[in-house]
């Protein structure tokens, strides 16, 4: 994973991807309904405490908004028994790519010299193609309250007869989505999204839907490139709310890591190859940044952490 450094404008200090980005604490309220597809205690009826994080997928940390085009949110809902739901979702339909290797490839065709390096890849990949479609044609918000989050890989939830589900979650945006064109976004000031979500946390609590989908036998649950049909069973489970936002370089998220394999008794890992490879490469990227944390002072000012 020390290739994970190569990514264009990385800097010491800081997650070796998704590095930009903005914390905020906030509640899940459980409906009740999720305690049919799984015992874990988060989906009890009540309410939980949050501690989430939007930002965006890139490697600098100081990119542009709209220079970014995917977004992310990771979530952390911890129940009274102590245990922890952690989760790191995005907003496109679709993985990029089918495999943990894959994605390598694709982070090094990105970074690469090589002018036909992404076309070489992409040819080399046919299932980049529907996200490629998406990063092209689907529209652009201006908030990341407007945004859907998508958990993209999929796991296993253990109901109390102990039978078990496959399903992928979404969290889905109350807020209706504004489009904006890339120009005008342009336009914006470079840190525009962190500024408005900010202001409109502060005017108002913000709110997604949670919304788990259950795949039936013989879907791709191994393949997040791969969406499933649109007639499969979703039941909504709860609501997210940011409730307040807080300082990304001081604040509580900067030593958490959204590790998608921290789930509560209830959910495990299925047989996508990807939550047990991003824990590898999360966990790495942890270490460093903490280690690091010199090159990345908590005051502005430059004092020593
Ligand atoms: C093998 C594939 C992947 C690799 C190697 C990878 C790598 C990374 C790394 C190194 C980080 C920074 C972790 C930290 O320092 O805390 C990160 C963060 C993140 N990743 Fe991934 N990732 C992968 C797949 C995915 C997928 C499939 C999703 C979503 C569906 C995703 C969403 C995110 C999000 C939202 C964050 C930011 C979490 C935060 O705010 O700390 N990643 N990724």
């Amino acid at each position: 994973m020390r290739r994970l450094r190569l990514l264009p404008g990385w800097r010491f200090g800081h997650r070796r991807n998704h590095a930009k980005g903005i914390c905020f604490t906030g509640v899940f309220d459980a409906n009740g309904a999720g305690s049919e597809l799984s015992q874990a205690p988060v989906f009890a009826r009540g309410q939980y405490p949050v501690l989430g994080r939007f930002n965006l997928g890139t490697a600098d940390s100081s990119a542009p908004d709209a220079t970014v085009r995917v977004r992310g949110l990771g979530i952390r809902v911890s129940t009274p028994d102590g245990q922890e739901w952690r989760s790191a979702m995005i907003n496109p339909p679709v993985f990029p790519v089918s495999t943990p290797e894959a994605f390598y490839e694709l982070l090094r065709a990105s970074g690469s010299k090589d002018p036909n390096a992404m076309e070489t890849f992409a040819s080399a990949h046919p299932e980049f193609a529907a996200f490629g479609d998406w990063a092209k044609n689907a529209p652009w918000t201006d908030s990341y309250a407007e945004d859907r989050f998508n958990s993209l890989n999929s796991f296993v939830f253990v109901d109390g007869s102990r039978a078990e589900h496959v399903v992928r979650w979404s969290l889905l945006a109350a807020a209706k989505p504004v489009t904006v064109s890339p120009s005008e976004l342009a336009k914006r000031g470079p840190d525009f999204l962190e500024q408005e979500i900010a202001q409109r946390v502060a005017s108002g609590p913000q709110r997604w839907t949670m919304v788990v989908t259950v795949a039936n036998s013989g879907d791709p649950t191994a393949d997040p490139s791969k969406p499933w049909p649109a007639d499969r069973r979703t039941i909504e489970v709860g609501t997210l709310t940011a409730q307040q936002v807080q300082a990304e370089r001081e604040g509580p998220c900067r030593d958490v890591n959204f590790d998608p394999t921290v789930l509560p008794s209830g959910m495990r890992t299925s047989d996508d190859p990807f939550p047990a490879a991003r824990s590898a490469a999360y966990a790495k990227s942890y270490d460093l940044r903490t280690a690091e944390a010199k090159d990345y002072p908590r005051t502005t000012t430059g004092a020593k952490p």
